[in-house]
């Protein structure tokens, strides 16, 4: 247990850290753990609104965790309620008080919301006292609940929550809002940006986008899974690429209606002006300030480099456009990446664009058939694209074609 001392330090130390760490998962992580230890509480959980569900996306049980192997996680099958008044998680959110509850098996039964016992009972473990908290932004927008359960006495013995830990609750709920709230927000600005680069481009549409990002998700997946990659970080980094693949042209923003619309074939002049747009799209994202902007960043500056290094832009300084002083050939460009050099994630876009833009009309090319479209992949496996991922991409042709259909142009 922490002294008083120990606390105060603790949570000065919390507010400095947090305005450091970007990533929502571990900053919401962070929250649990730190929120926990200051109540003394065995576990606890963050419930977010999607759609009007609550869903149950973070979770921590020292108890359940004392039971595994050391380094083994906790395996939760996420679920998700309705938001309504028979669940506490669900009463918290919709009237925005806390709630503190000694015994959640003993709750009043003419009470409008009751403990769903299931979730202990497929664990083997006891909730006794409860106390939710709302998450609600200053704008007075409930969120979703932070909930800790069993306080525990200095012998482990479950015991009720303290007016005191209410108090103390209520302020990291503060911040997990906070933080949850400039997420959303981030997100809600990345699909701004994506419908941005679809009206400048005819052909970025959201059907076209939606694809790569389909296949690019369904690629990673496969090949991170031959190499054990954990669960919870294939499904992570997951969403970082759908997003990420959506934009991996939006760096075309800044290049001119006269190329980026021309009728026909491009001249060498116009062509290396249009490949430009791979470097001004990983300068959007240059801030790198979480995850998500470094994923962005790899994917739009990548996504053109080829396996045998012949691509672009090779080694650049993103904010000059310069090749890298030690990768500057006698021809005055950059070399190009070749190989696991290449991020995976750019290796990945590259083949799922190439495989989009050749299904596809565009103004200077006609839709190829899918049986010359396959046999250009294989052909290029190994000198275009990641000869692995090739493989990877053929073996999957079912949930591909799927993903052809599901975003079809209009
Ligand atoms: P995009 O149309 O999305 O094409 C992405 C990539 O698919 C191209 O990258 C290229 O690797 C491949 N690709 C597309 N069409 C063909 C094709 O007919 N044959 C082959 N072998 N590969 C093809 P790349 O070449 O770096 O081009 C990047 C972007 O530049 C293209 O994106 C497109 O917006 C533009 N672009 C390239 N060539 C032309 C052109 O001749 N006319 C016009 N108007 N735009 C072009
Ligand atoms: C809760 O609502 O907070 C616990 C889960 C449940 O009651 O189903
Ligand atoms: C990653 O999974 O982010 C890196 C692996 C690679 O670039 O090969
Ligand atoms: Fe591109
Ligand atoms: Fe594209």
């Amino acid at each position: 247990m922490l002294t008083e001392k120990e606390k105060i330090d603790k949570l000065t130390l919390l507010g400095t850290e947090l305005n450091h760490i970007q990533d929502l998962d571990i900053m919401m992580e962070k929250i649990l753990t730190e929120s926990r230890l200051f109540v003394n509480a065995d576990a606890g959980s963050i419930y977010i609104m999607e759609n009007d569900r609550l869903r149950f996306t973070y979770t921590q049980n020292d108890t359940l965790q004392q039971r595994l192997k050391p380094g083994e996680k906790l395996i939760y099958s996420t679920f998700s309620m309705p938001v309504d008044k028979k669940t506490l998680a669900g009463y918290v959110t919709l009237t925005g008080q806390p709630l503190n509850l000694d015994d959640v098996y003993s709750i009043d039964p003419a009470s409008p919301f009751q403990f769903g016992r299931q979730f202990d009972e497929t664990a083997c473990y006891r909730t006794q006292s409860a106390l939710t908290i709302p998450l609600t932004t200053p704008m007075g927008k409930t969120l979703g609940v932070l909930q800790v359960i069993n306080a525990r006495d200095p012998d482990g013995r479950a015991i009720p929550f303290s007016d005191r830990d209410v108090m103390v609750m209520m302020h990291f709920a503060g911040i997990a809002s906070v933080t949850l709230e400039r997420a959303q927000m981030t997100r809600a600005l990345l699909l701004r940006m994506i419908k941005m680069a679809e009206m400048r481009d005819p052909k970025e549409t959201g059907a076209h986008v939606n694809r790569v990002g389909g296949y690019a998700v369904e690629l990673y997946e496969k090949w991170a899974r031959r190499r054990d990659i954990p669960e919870d970080e294939i499904q992570k980094k997951r969403d970082l690429l759908r997003m990420a693949a959506m934009l991996h042209d939006v760096g075309k923003v800044g290049i001119s209606d006269t190329i980026l619309k021309k009728p026909g074939k491009l001249d060498e002049q116009e062509y290396e002006i249009m490949k430009h747009h791979s470097m001004m799209g990983a300068r959007l994202f240059a801030s790198s300030q979480s995850d998500f902007d470094d994923t962005a960043a790899a994917v739009a500056l990548n996504h053109h480099e080829k396996w045998n290094g012949s691509g672009y832009p090779g080694y650049i300084d993103v904010t000059t456009g310069e090749p890298l002083p030690e990768y500057r050939r006698p021809d005055g460009r950059a070399s190009g990446k070749a190989g696991e050099d290449i991020p995976v994630f750019g290796r990945i876009v590259a083949l799922a664009d190439v495989f989009d833009a050749l299904s596809s009309i565009r103004v200077y090319k006609p839709a190829w058939d899918e049986a010359k479209v396959l046999e250009t992949l294989e052909k290029d496996a190994g000198t275009h694209f990641d000869p692995e991922l090739v493989e990877i991409f053929l073996g999957s042709l079912d949930v591909m074609r799927s993903i052809q259909q599901r975003y079809k142009d209009e």
